[in-house]
């Protein structure tokens, strides 16, 4: 609890080499987050191997420490400012941050954007900003890096603010600050620059303390997808993780897609003494109900009055990872909450291209490339659109065991039925027989029917 309470999650994206782990690692250090010794042991090694001192070396340490195993929590950077705490996403190797952000392993509600001050907007500057916006991240903060190598030089800053600013734009993502900054030597990290004196703004740490905390997930429509089923003595325990809003003891939940509703008698934490009565976004807790359903992982839980929508074909909007095309028809697994389940591609809308903005009509999806698509599953899932609930609005795609994609779920087109299934008659059950229809009917030499006598 105490992880999603009180830090930011940031992540901190740009073109290669524009300076993302040397700004790490100052802010690391300016913020006095670092753990003793670190910078010292890391200087004493490049003086050992003859090289100049670089602060992405302090990120590499970690790097390795998790490699070797020596520090199990190395991917998890944290630093802090006197107003609160950060956690920059994947931070010692910084490969694998779109991965994490589309499984969900990681969920970002703040960027930094770093784009070198020389070189400018380049290919992946665009891409990764095209992928904050396509992961609903609306809390943007520019770093224009480098500024030492062009000698602060206000005009060439401008020019860079400019093309960042119209890009984002494009894409509906207003950065919330644009700043220069020398990583290298700290300047406007944490504290203002006296060598940028026409910059009137805040520092960057400043700059991300006027973002909004992480809490609002707390406001958000409940979701509990459930993990798993425990059995304790008799009674029957429902484990999972609070994706988003709050639950409370005495609350009814609904569990989807099977459309069972019990009332919540406890709730079972491993952290907290007591028997707490409310649980939040962002913590993992088990749950006994007043009444013994069968529920089974992957149900997804929520409050009647803003539960998910039920449906086997969606939307989204997808970011292409695999070697391969992704191909009309094609078939692979999503991962989606605790669930995994194969979902085939029914449509390719659009594909569009990340640099220009531009629409095509869609064949197939190249790697890297973001496309429209509609995707059906082969059981019906409670989910959510993406700008909703942006949790279980979001989904991973996986072919071989590997990662090969993600996107955000829209509804756009389709019929919410919500209403239709939440009310639906409670007497009318779904039940498995160990004959299939096409045994029965061989056997009895007939297809099975229902007759329905309603009135
Ligand atoms: P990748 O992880 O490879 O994408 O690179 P990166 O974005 O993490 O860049 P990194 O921090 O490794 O920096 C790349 C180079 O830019 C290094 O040689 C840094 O010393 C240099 N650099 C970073 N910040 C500054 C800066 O403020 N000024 C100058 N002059 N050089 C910098
Ligand atoms: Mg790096």
């Amino acid at each position: 609890m105490s992880e999603s309470r009180d830090s930011l999650p940031v992540v901190i994206v740009g073109h290669v080499d524009h300076g993302k782990s040397t700004l790490i690692g100052r802010l690391l250090n300016d913020t006095k987050s670092l753990p003793d010794g670190k910078v010292d042991a890391v200087k004493a090694m490049c003086e050992r191997r003859g090289m100049p001192f670089e602060w992405a070396f302090v990120m590499d340490a970690f790097q390795a420490e998790r490699d070797q195993g020596i520090t199990i929590d190395a991917t998890q950077i944290r630093f802090s400012t006197t107003q609160r705490d950060y956690l920059i996403i994947d931070a010692p190797g910084h490969r694998e941050f779109i991965k994490n952000m589309i499984t969900g392993a990681a969920s970002a509600d703040a960027a930094v954007l770093v784009i070198d001050a020389a070189e400018g907007v380049q290919r992946e500057t665009r891409r990764h900003a095209f992928l904050l916006h396509l992961l609903g991240i609306r809390q943007v903060c520019v770093v224009v890096n480098k500024m030492d190598a062009i000698e602060f030089d206000q005009s060439r800053f401008d020019t860079v603010q400019t093309e960042i600013i119209a890009y984002l734009a494009s894409i509906g993502v207003e950065p919330s600050f644009v700043i220069p900054v020398c990583a290298r030597d700290g300047d406007n990290v944490s504290s203002a620059s006296d060598r940028v004196t026409w910059y009137e703004g805040p520092s960057l740490t400043g700059a991300l303390d006027s973002f909004a905390p992480s809490a609002s997930s707390h406001l958000q429509p409940l979701r509990f997808p459930v993990q798993d089923i425990y059995k304790f003595d008799d009674r029957r325990i429902v484990a999972g993780r609070i994706e988003s809003g709050t639950l409370s003891v005495g609350d009814k939940l609904l569990f989807s897609p099977s459309n069972k509703a019990a009332r919540v008698v406890s709730i079972e934490t491993w952290s907290a003494p007591g028997e707490p009565t409310i649980a939040t976004a962002g913590s993992s807790v088990g749950i006994t109900l007043d009444d013994d359903l069968f529920i089974e992982r992957g149900d997804m839980a929520s409050h009647e009055v803003d539960a998910p929508l039920e449906t086997d074909v969606f939307r989204a909007r997808i970011f292409w990872l695999g070697d391969e095309e992704l191909a009309l028809g094609a078939t692979c697994r999503m991962k989606f909450t605790t669930l995994d389940v194969p979902v085939t591609v029914q449509e390719v809308s659009s594909i569009v291209d990340t640099e220009t903005l531009e629409h095509s009509a869609g064949g197939g999806v190249g790697r890297h490339q973001v496309a429209e698509v509609v995707l059906r599953a082969r059981r019906v899932l409670a989910l959510d659109e993406a700008t909703e609930v942006p949790r279980t609005g979001r989904f991973a795609l996986v072919q071989n065991y590997r990662i090969v994609g993600g996107g955000t779920i829209s509804m756009g087109g389709y019929a919410d039925q919500r209403r239709n299934i939440t009310r639906r008659a409670t007497n009318v059950v779904r039940v498995e027989h160990r004959i299939d229809a096409t045994e029965r009917a061989a056997r009895a030499g007939h297809r099975g029917g229902v007759i329905w006598l309603t009135g």
